[in-house]
Order: structure tokens, then sequence, then C-alpha cells
């Protein structure tokens, strides 16, 4: 039989730098924690304050981090599940050189204040359009490599890529739609609640398409891979998949309880968004029973431990959010930590933890060897775990605090607390949160030395089988 020459250079340098954005990215998020604990650390150097490095954060973690994990992962598994080599690895290449250069360019411009104010959707309008066109090379070779597959079937990792794509490029084109002004200004074309609207709309789907389903995609291919057992049940995660695409569009109105959007609307994205939790359920559930009959592998496997954990912050985390849809505990939880909170056990339990088993899986598969120290990994697991719980516990304490303060009134009918009463007693749960970051990041930093030293071996491995070999 002919064996399959697959195109894994572009998945290393992907992988790579997935890794290294994901110890820029935290800590940028470890530093603005620390100054919102500790304001001095602003410096009055307008570039570094909180407001100019936010975004930069989320930006670096979102896009940096997540998406070198997507391509990576996306490009690597399309081609194992289809016993065939990239449609394009010219294009591949492209689509690494333009991500990067667009992440130089939201280093050069967040902090210097160039932004749409948009979240999640920040830079301007040149960025935008080569965002466009790198987003798009991926996604035609992604799709033309599952095209020219030598397996009949597509297997369902596969379908959970493309829906992210097929949804993501839809979503910033009409959210990016604006009227420029000059080179680093634009203006949005809609306006008022059709604005909110539409950058909600964005918004959560920026979260249920890319940050949801490009990572269940990962899920799907690396669990199985990993557990070296089949998906639990392949029937389920077809469920999982349809009833995610259809569904997770309705839900961007629970951003906008209470505001001017027309009551049914944020009605109806509460009661989308209590039904998400069925399926999502249904993924976490048939993820974890991969591994039925096959426990013991966590007592050994540690890459696996970091797929299983975060599954259950998955799991969490589509509980917590239908719950802070519906309007009552909206009341108490919109503009309060409780957000964060939920924002990082999705973001640092999940997306995180199953790029960091994913990336880990690759990195040994990619340079045919063993991780380094599989007690680093071990570390690694155990500081992701820590770091996250002390991170989204400091949230939830602090959120429901400020909620519960801010609608506080004496018998008089006024306000308990003032504002800046509330921001004092936020102080120590801050401090919480910060050593929290410090915490994860660490493990992100154990995590590169270990690639890299992992690199270093197999490459020491190579060349001395070559001399061997020679001699
Ligand atoms: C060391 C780890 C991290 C720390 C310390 C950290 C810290 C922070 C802080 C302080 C904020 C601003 C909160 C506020 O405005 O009150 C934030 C926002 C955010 N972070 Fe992180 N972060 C970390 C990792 C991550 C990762 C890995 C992701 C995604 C994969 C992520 C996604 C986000 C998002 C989406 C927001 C915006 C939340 C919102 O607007 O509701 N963070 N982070
Ligand atoms: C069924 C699943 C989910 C539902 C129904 C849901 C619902 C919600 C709700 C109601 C909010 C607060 C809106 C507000 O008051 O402003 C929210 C915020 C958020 N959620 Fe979720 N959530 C889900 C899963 C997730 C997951 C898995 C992640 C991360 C990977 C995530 C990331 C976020 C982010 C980043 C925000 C903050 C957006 C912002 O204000 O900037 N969510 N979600």
């Amino acid at each position: 039989m002919e064996e399959t020459k697959y195109n894994f250079d572009v998945v290393r340098w992907f992988a790579v730098m997935a890794v290294v954005y994901l110890v820029v990215g935290t800590l940028v998020g470890t530093y603005i924690a620390s100054e919102l604990a500790w304001p001095v650390l602003n410096f009055d150097i307008a570039e570094i304050t909180f407001g100019r490095l936010r975004p930069l954060h989320t930006n670096a973690v979102i896009f940096a981090f997540g998406g070198c994990t997507l391509f990576a992962t996306g490009f690597y598994s399309v081609q194992r599940t289809g016993s065939t080599s990239l449609w394009s690895p010219k294009m591949a290449w492209f689509t690494f050189w333009g991500w990067n250069l667009i992440i130089v360019a939201a280093v050069i411009t967040l902090p210097l204040g160039i932004t749409q104010s948009k979240e999640y959707a920040e830079l301007e309008w040149p960025i935008d359009l080569a965002i466009a066109v790198v987003w798009l090379s991926f996604g035609l070779n992604f799709i033309m490599t599952v095209a020219k597959r030598k397996t009949s079937h597509i297997y369902v990792s596969n379908w959970f890529f493309m829906g992210m794509f097929v949804m993501i490029t839809y979503l910033h084109v009409v959210n990016s739609l604006a009227i420029p002004v000059s080179l680093f200004k634009s203006y949005s074309i809609f306006s008022g609640v059709q604005d909110a609207m539409i950058q909600w709309w964005w918004g959560h789907n920026a979260v249920g398409f890319y940050l949801t389903a490009g990572f269940l995609g990962i899920m799907y291919y690396f669990v199985p891979k990993q557990a070296n057992r089949p998906v639990f049940s392949y029937r389920l995660s077809v469920l999982h998949f349809w009833a995610l695409m259809f569904g997770y569009v309705w839900l961007g109105a629970h951003h906008l309880q209470y505001t001017a959007l027309p009551d049914w609307t944020g009605s109806l994205g509460a009661a989308v968004s209590l039904a998400m939790i069925i399926p999502s359920w249904g993924g976490a559930i048939n993820g974890m029973m991969t591994l039925s009959g096959a426990w013991d592998k966590l007592r050994t496997d540690y890459i696996l431990r970091f797929m299983i954990m975060s599954l259950a912050f998955y799991a969490m985390s589509t509980f917590e959010g239908p719950v802070m849809s519906s309007k009552t505990v909206n009341a108490l939880s919109h503009y309060t930590d409780w957000t964060i909170g939920h924002v990082h056990s999705g973001a640092l339990g999940w997306v995180a933890m199953v790029s960091a088993g994913a990336l880990y899986h690759l990195v040994e598969k990619l340079w045919n060897t063993k991780m380094y120290s599989a007690k680093l990994v071990n570390v690694h697991f155990w500081t992701s775990t820590i770091g996250t719980v002390v991170y989204i516990t400091a949230m939830w304490v602090s959120g429901i605090m400020q909620g519960l303060m801010w609608r506080d009134y004496d018998e008089f009918g006024t306000l308990t607390y003032t504002f800046a009463e509330s921001v004092a007693a936020m102080h120590p749960y801050y401090a919480m949160r910060a050593i929290g970051g410090m915490i994860f990041w660490t493990g992100g930093v154990i995590m590169l030395f270990n690639v890299i030293m992992t690199i270093r071996q197999a490459s020491a491995q190579r060349s001395s089988s070559a001399a061997a070999a020679t001699a």
C-alpha cells in the first residue's frame, strides 16, 4: 500500500507558536489582573494601562494562542482522518505567516489605542480585511483537503472545524462592516441598538463557534486518539454537532438583557441558552465516556488528564452559562466579576486545558518521541487546575458580592454602599485572582520548557541514529 506523505512542517510551527502565545497571552492576563489589584502597576503610562492591555490580552489568548492551536490541530487531524496530504502546503504557510503578521499588527495597534471598540473585534479595518483573507486561506485549504481525502467517510472532528469556519467567516464579515475615514479609523455601519445586537451576535458566537465548536473538533479527534479507543457514541457526536450549529446562533441577546433591545429577544436568547445544556452535556459526557472501562489510564497518562479535566470544565461552564442567561440571575450577575469567572472557567478550564492536552499529543507525534519529562506534564496539569480554581472561585465570590452590594437599599430607599466601597471590597479577590493567574502562567512556562527540551531531544536522537546508520 502506498504510504501517505503528510505535510507536518507547518503544523510543527503552528504548534510551537501556540505554546509561545499561551505564555505571552496569560502573562498579559496576569499583568492586567495585577493592575486591578495594585493600580500602581499602570505607572501612568497610557500604553500599558488596563484599558489598553485588556484587549491585547483577549486578542492574544483567543486569536494568537487559540488560533495557532486550531490551525495546528486542524491541519494535522484533517490529514490524518482523510489519509491524505494538505491540498496546498504553500497556502498553509501563507496562513502561518499571515496570521502571525496580524498578531504583530495587534501588538502594535492595541497599546496605541487604535481600536474599533467592539469586543473581540477591536482591530481596525485594514487588519480586519487581512484577517478575512488569511482565515479564508485556512478554510479553503481545509475543505479542499477534506475533498481529496482517501477515506469514504468525513470524520466528525472535521465537521466541527468546517462548521466553525463557515460561521466565523459570516460573523466576522457582517460584524466588521464599517466605513473607513482614515487608515486607522472607521465607523461601524450599524448604530444604536442594531449595533449592540450585531456585536453580541458576533460576541457570543465567537464563543460558540470559535472557542467551543473549534475546540470540540479538537476534542473529538484527540481524546479518542490519546485514549486509544473509539469515541463513546458516534451518533451522539453527530447530534451534538447539529444541535450546536442550529442552537448557538440564537443566543447573542442574552448579553443584552434589560437594555434597549426588545424584551422578547432577551427571552428568546435565554430560552435557547437553557436548551443548549442538553447538547453541551451530551458532548461532554460523550468525551468522558470514551474512557469507559479504561479509567485507570488517568493514573499514568497525564496528557489524558488534561483532556478529561477540560471536559469537566466544559460541562461546568455550559451549565453556568444557561443559568446566567435567565433574566433573574442576569439581573445580579451582569456587569459583575461573576461573568469574568464564567469566562475563565470556559477559557482556562476548557479551552486552554483541552489545547494543552492536544498540543502535548501533537508534539509527541510530530517529533516521533515521548515528552522530555512526563513529570513536568503532571506539574503543568496541577498548576493549570489549581490556577483555574483559584481564579474562578475569587471571581464568583467577588462577583456575587459586587451584585449584592450594588442592589442593597436601606430603609430610606437609598443605596447602602457607594460604588467606591464596592471597589474597595474587591481588593482581596483581585489579589487572589492575580495569584491564580501567576500559578496558571507558571504552568505555561513549564510547558514551553518541556516542549523545547522534547524537540531538542528528538533532533539529538535523529542525529545519533543517522550517525549510526552511516558508521
Ligand atoms: C493566567 C491566566 C489569565 C489571567 C490572569 C487572565 C486575566 C484576565 C483579566 C484580569 C481580564 C479582565 C477582566 C475584567 O475586565 O474585569 C480578562 C479578560 C478576559 N480573558 Fe483572561 N486571563 C487569563 C487567561 C485567559 C485565557 C487562556 C483566555 C482564553 C482562552 C482568556 C480570555 C479572556 C476573555 C474572553 C476576557 C474578556 C471577558 C469579558 O469581557 O467578559 N483569558 N482576563
Ligand atoms: C451553553 C453554553 C453557554 C451559555 C448559554 C453561556 C451564557 C453566557 C452568559 C449568559 C453570559 C453573560 C452575559 C452578560 O451578562 O453579559 C456569558 C458570558 C460569556 N461567556 Fe458564556 N455561556 C456558555 C458557554 C461558554 C463557554 C464554553 C465559554 C468559553 C469557552 C464562554 C465564554 C463566555 C465569554 C467570553 C463571555 C463574556 C462575554 C463578554 O461580556 O465579553 N461561555 N455566557
